[in-house]
């Protein structure tokens, strides 16, 4: 099986990576081709995968192609894939915002396509992605799909629908916690911590908090309401942030970031 992917940037990046480090890809069968080369001879040199020149060289020597480019350069090379496409390959995009049936519109009605999003901790192999795919899509097509995206973190099906508020709290939400950890810590930095040791206790207690979220099976509010004492300090923390709508203003960004991305379809 032979693997492709146009567009090398930080995405794709990550993915090959992961295939490369899991050792249970051979990159002699992973293909890359990037607009400008430098990135393909960096792959090429780093973890040793096939580079191309074009992207009629790369569809005619893989099984499965993984679209890496940004959303708004896809309609730009979907009709020289569609010209090298076989009825044999498996397509995947990673594009946010760009449908199934947008693709399958581009390509042909009964490609095995699937759509992707995984997320930016793909980098140190703890993405959460999930995947959704066209009805020509077969089980063994999936069980390949699943195994190349569990090399940079966890992987679940879900319908298409879903989606977009998927992208929302599976990828951009990792900046809105990168911005509450920082904010943590600059708020230690106020009282005289310096900040590189801000920034681990923040980020450590916040990888805490998921764990106990994941593994307790107890409901968040239960948790909030087993560390806040009576007359205590943190309620005083948590009173604050509601007086100061702390869920509605997460909730107004979910919102936003649903709303750009349907204006992406
Ligand atoms: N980054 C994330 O966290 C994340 C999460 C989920 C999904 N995604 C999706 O992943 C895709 C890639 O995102 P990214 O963050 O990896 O972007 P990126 O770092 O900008 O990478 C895009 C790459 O595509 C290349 N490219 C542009 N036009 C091309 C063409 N005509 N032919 C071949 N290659 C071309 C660019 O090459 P140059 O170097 O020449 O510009 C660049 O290396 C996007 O569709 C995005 O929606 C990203």
């Amino acid at each position: 099986m032979n693997y492709g992917f146009i567009g090398l940037g930080n995405m794709a990046t990550a993915i090959i990576k992961g295939m490369a480090t899991s050792k249970k890809f051979d990159t002699n069968h992973i293909y890359g081709m990037n607009r400008s080369y430098e990135k393909t001879d960096e792959l090429v040199q780093q973890y040793g995968i096939q580079g191309c020149a074009t992207i009629e060289d790369l569809m005619k020597k893989v099984d499965i192609v993984v679209l890496a480019v940004k959303p708004q350069v896809l309609p730009s090379i979907l009709p020289t894939i569609k010209t090298f496409l076989r009825k044999d390959q498996i397509i995947i995009s990673v594009a946010a915002g760009k449908t199934l049936s947008y693709l399958q519109e581009q390509l042909h009605e009964h490609s095995s396509i699937f759509r992707v999003m995984p997320n930016i901790n793909a980098v140190i192999g703890a993405s959460t992605s999930c995947y959704s795919t066209s009805v020509s899509a077969s089980n063994a097509h999936k069980q390949l799909v699943e195994e190349m995206f569990e090399t940079i973190g966890t992987i679940v099906e879900l319908p298409e629908n879903l989606f977009s508020i998927f992208t929302t709290i599976g990828c951009a939400s990792p900046a809105f916690t990168y911005l509450y950890i920082d904010s943590l810590a600059r708020a230690a930095v106020r009282e005289g911590m310096p900040k590189e040791m801000a920034l681990k206790i923040a980020a450590s207690s916040v990888l805490g908090s998921a764990k106990m979220v994941l593994e307790s099976n107890e409901h968040p509010m239960a948790l909030v309401d087993q560390v806040c004492s009576p007359g205590g300090t943190t309620i005083q923390g948590i009173t604050s942030l509601q007086a100061n709508r702390f869920e509605g203003v997460i909730h107004d960004a979910v919102t936003a970031v649903t709303k750009k991305d349907h204006s992406l379809q």
